[in-house]
């Protein structure tokens, strides 16, 4: 058994309680590899900024989720190297699917779980939720459920339909399972196509597609259930043009992209959400900068040449992300 305060992580409940206080969100990154930790480690200390690591279904299948734990073990320090004195990193695990992972996670070193029942029927959800917590808080283990259902495309994260929270059920939900945060669902989805063509309307300046806005009507009655309650927004990343023009302009084919616009989630992350999940723009930066560089560059073959350039493009965006949108920047609790 490793607990996460011997090797320097902390849980979330101290930082989501300032950033509800606060009307800020705190940024939860996924990470798979090496360039994605170092910028993401970059970005939060040179923005003083707490920081969520997520490991998610897809990582521990590609990297090892033994090697991810060992990684963000390493991640405390290098941030402390970088001059950070008191570095606050949360390793959480996104989507957990069953008890046993979740035990898993939390007796190998993990801050943090989400045990995401949200497919199942309702008393099941609560059941396997409850469980969860009970585990977890011995060892002071922070939990994240989710009630409702996010559509979206994503390899390992998907569901046909999306069904907003019905706000008459969190106050059950919480008390319940005393659970640390609740996901909810209010138009957001993941990968980099949220909505289809249909769903949005055209913008007559640039011929872009505009997404429909997200539900804060549900939102707010959330809110208004469960004052001062932290609330999770999951499938967050914005889709940025630029990069999806990047990507296209360089042997790239995506096609009619959309994601939730930076306004939004600037306005959600005012309100009682304090975690933002984003990946998908991660994904899209370094993807983006690869291409670019191997365009640009076809006689390059040192990977560090053109995975350099894309840990650069992936730190400009957590820097913008927790400077611009969530507001996180300067507020770690000892600076
Ligand atoms: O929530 C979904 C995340 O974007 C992770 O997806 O399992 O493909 O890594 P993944
Ligand atoms: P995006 O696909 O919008 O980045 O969402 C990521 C996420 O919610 C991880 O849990
Ligand atoms: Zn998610």
């Amino acid at each position: 058994m490793t607990n996460y305060k011997e090797i320097g992580l902390v849980n979330t409940r101290a930082m989501f309680a300032k950033a509800v206080d606060g009307g800020y969100a705190i940024p939860a990154f996924n990470f798979n590899n090496m360039e994605q930790l170092q910028a993401i480690i970059m970005a939060a200390v040179e923005t003083k900024s707490p920081v969520i690591l997520q490991v998610s279904k897809g990582a521990r299948n590609y990297a090892n989720q033994t090697l991810l734990r060992y990684m963000a073990e390493g991640a405390v320090e290098y941030a402390k190297e970088l001059g950070c004195k008191h570095p606050e990193i949360v390793l959480h695990l996104d989507h957990g699917d069953s008890f046993e992972l979740c035990k898993n996670c939390i007796e190998t070193g993990f801050s943090s779980v989400m045990i995401d029942g949200s497919a199942l029927p309702y008393d099941e959800n609560v059941a396997l939720t409850r469980k969860v917590v009970e585990f977890a808080h011995q060892y002071d283990v922070t939990v994240e459920g989710e009630l409702g259902v996010l559509a979206g495309v994503e390899d390992e994260v998907s569901a046909a339909e999306s069904h907003y929270t019905k706000p008459e059920e969190v106050i059950d939900f919480v008390t319940k399972t005393g659970v640390d945060s609740l996901a909810i669902s209010i138009g957001t989805s993941h990968g980099a196509y949220k909505f289809t063509p249909e769903q949005c309307t055209v913008d007559p300046k640039t011929g872009r597609l505009l997404p429909p806005p997200l539900a804060f009507d549900v939102l707010k009655a959330i809110e208004e259930k469960l004052p001062g309650f932290p609330i999770v927004l999951h499938g967050s990343s914005s889709v940025p043009q630029e990069d999806v023009d990047i990507i296209n302009a360089n042997g790239g084919a995506l096609k009619q992209a959309v994601g939730i616009p930076e306004e939004q989630l600037r306005q959600a992350s005012k309100s009682a959400v304090c975690k933002i999940n984003i990946d998908s723009d991660s994904r899209l930066a370094m993807t983006a900068a690869i291409r670019k560089t191997l365009a640009e560059k076809p006689a390059e073959f040192d990977p560090r040449k053109y995975l350099g350039p894309a840990r650069d493009r992936m730190k400009d965006l957590y820097k913008h992300k927790i400077t611009d949108v969530l507001g996180s920047d300067g507020k770690l609790l000892q600076l």
